[in-house]
């Protein structure tokens, strides 16, 4: 885990991805190092730090939700967002707000799983290969049995060895030219050198696919049981069935099988559910949309603006359970939601953070707001970012042996252009850049892989502007391109 780092480390690489945002960087990280003094604190004292949870303020398209997942990722935490607002449809208030951690714990049981089979890789390919070879070479002793399936055109050579006649016993003295014959195709398969031949191996059905899963979601979760494991034990973990591969294919899916035998499930399932209890990140969006309107707000509508109001403060009373510390049952075991982080946002244009129930309020100590993006940030946004849009219109392109540039100039058009939509038809912060640039390179896309293009573009301010200007000046076209 990359706990460890500072949280200036932690801004900087924050940075990396986003522009701007400063304050809400700085109080992430503050939120995501005191996760790891509190490990480090005394073992009395741990029990009783609480976790920063921390509600981020600011207009739609500013970096909030990206923050949050940038956060997650560097931490190696497992990470999932939720909406707030979709406890309150209809037929979904009261919804189990304990599935928020029931899925946060398929995640984390995923992303262990994910880095102990990496850690078996190797092992697991070794395996793989010998299970190719016996397909191929048969050892000795299945040798009579076996020769009848194997395919056809393996000539085994054994005439010219010259060990052959020092071997002392009789059995050794059968088996060792075999033995050397396997390893010269052992060689051979690791080589690559057989990846074109075809096999027949006997793989267990993917478990991805079995029928079970698709029982999966209707409430077996809430029974805190594992029905595909129970049956998975019974019938010795899945069907077999037999296909006919290249040894390619059959290193590939063989390796899969053999790495998912090494896997500890328990060790990988207790792991998860540490990493939950310790690192996980709860990013509870549209939070505004469930805090209360102030009583002047609605007004004599009457009744129907209050019970709304019940039912919003209903789902932060729903929510409250989790964030303030509960235990819940998943199919791993059980989580304590004491120390998972929390992490909150809305726009709250027309609420305010302190109309949400005080329980709650109390439970989100931090307040950070996110600011409004303008042109210059948006020339940054489609610049510096490692994932930023044009070097993503770049690898695009490079795929097609096209290598598109675009001159400062341009990019300043670009984001000119974006916050003067933004301003006249509505502000939906850097996602606008995107709808601007499949605008933009919208022919481009289209006409590079049949015309004969030069395998260069430059796109200039005069081509931004003829492409751009006539749609950003027109409201009601802008309304629908841009
Ligand atoms: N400050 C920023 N720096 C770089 N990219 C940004 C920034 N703000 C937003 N973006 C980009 O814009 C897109 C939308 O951002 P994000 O999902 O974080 O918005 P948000 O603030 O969560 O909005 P909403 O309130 O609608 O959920 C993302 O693709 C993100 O990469
Ligand atoms: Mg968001």
């Amino acid at each position: 885990m990359q706990e460890e780092l500072t949280p200036r480390q932690i801004v900087e690489e924050l940075d990396k991805y986003i522009i701007g945002q400063d304050d809400a960087k700085k109080n992430v990280s503050i939120a995501l190092r005191n996760r790891w003094r509190r490990r480090h604190a005394p073992e009395e004292m741990r029990e009783e730090i609480m976790p920063n949870n921390i509600i981020m303020i600011g207009p739609t398209g500013v970096g909030k939700t990206e923050i949050a997942r940038r956060l997650a990722r560097l931490a190696d935490a497992p990470f999932i967002k939720v909406e707030a607002s979709k406890f309150t449809e209809v037929g979904y208030v009261g919804r189990d707000v304990e599935s928020i951690i029931r899925d946060l714990s398929d995640r984390a049981v995923n992303m262990v799983e994910d880095e102990h089979r990496e850690d078996v890789q190797d092992r697991a390919r070794e395996l793989a290969e010998e299970r190719i070879l016996d397909e191929l070479v048969p050892p000795a002793e299945e040798q009579q049995s076996a020769s009848t399936t194997s395919g056809p055109g393996f000539v085994i050579h054994t005439q010219d060895d010259p060990d052959e006649a020092d071997a002392g016993d009789a059995a050794s003295d059968e088996h060792a030219p075999r033995e050397r014959t396997r390893q010269k195709f052992r060689e051979k398969i690791k080589a690559g050198e057989l990846d074109d031949r075809e096999i027949e191996i006997e793989v267990s059905s993917d478990p991805q696919n079995s029928m079970l899963q698709v029982f999966g979601p209707m409430g077996m979760e809430e029974m805190g049981m594992n029905l595909q494991e129970m049956l998975g034990n019974l019938d010795g973990g899945g069907q077999k069935k037999t296909r006919r591969v290249t040894v390619d294919e059959a290193r590939e899916l063989l390796t899969k099988e053999e790495a998912q035998k090494l896997i500890d499930s328990d060790k990988v399932q207790e792991e998860a559910i540490e990493r939950i209890e310790q690192a996980g990140i709860v990013f509870v969006d549209e939070i505004d949309k469930v805090a209360a309107r102030s009583s002047g707000g609605s007004g004599g509508g009457g009744g129907g603006g209050q019970s709304a109001d019940v039912s919003r403060q209903g789902v932060q009373r729903d929510l409250l359970p989790i964030v303030e510390g509960a235990t819940v049952n998943t199919k791993y075991g059980i989580v304590e939601t004491d120390h998972i982080l929390f992490i909150a946002s809305g726009a709250f244009h027309i609420s305010k953070p302190s109309e949400l129930i005080p329980e709650f309020q109390g439970r989100f100590p931090i307040r950070v707001e996110l600011n409004n993006l303008d042109e210059e940030d948006f020339y940054n946004i489609l610049k510096q970012p490692k994932n930023a849009l044009l070097k993503q219109y770049r690898a695009l392109l490079a795929s097609e042996d096209v290598d598109i540039e675009f001159t400062d100039a341009a990019v300043r058009e670009i984001a000119h252009t974006a916050a003067e939509v933004n301003m006249e038809v509505e502000n939906i912060g850097a996602r606008r850049l995107h709808t601007i640039m499949t605008t933009l390179l919208e022919d481009i896309l289209f006409e590079v892989p049949d015309e004969k293009h030069d395998d260069s573009v430059l796109v200039d301010a005069d081509m931004v502007e003829d492409k751009l200007s006539s749609i950003a000046q027109n409201r009601d076209l802008s309304q629908y391109i841009l």
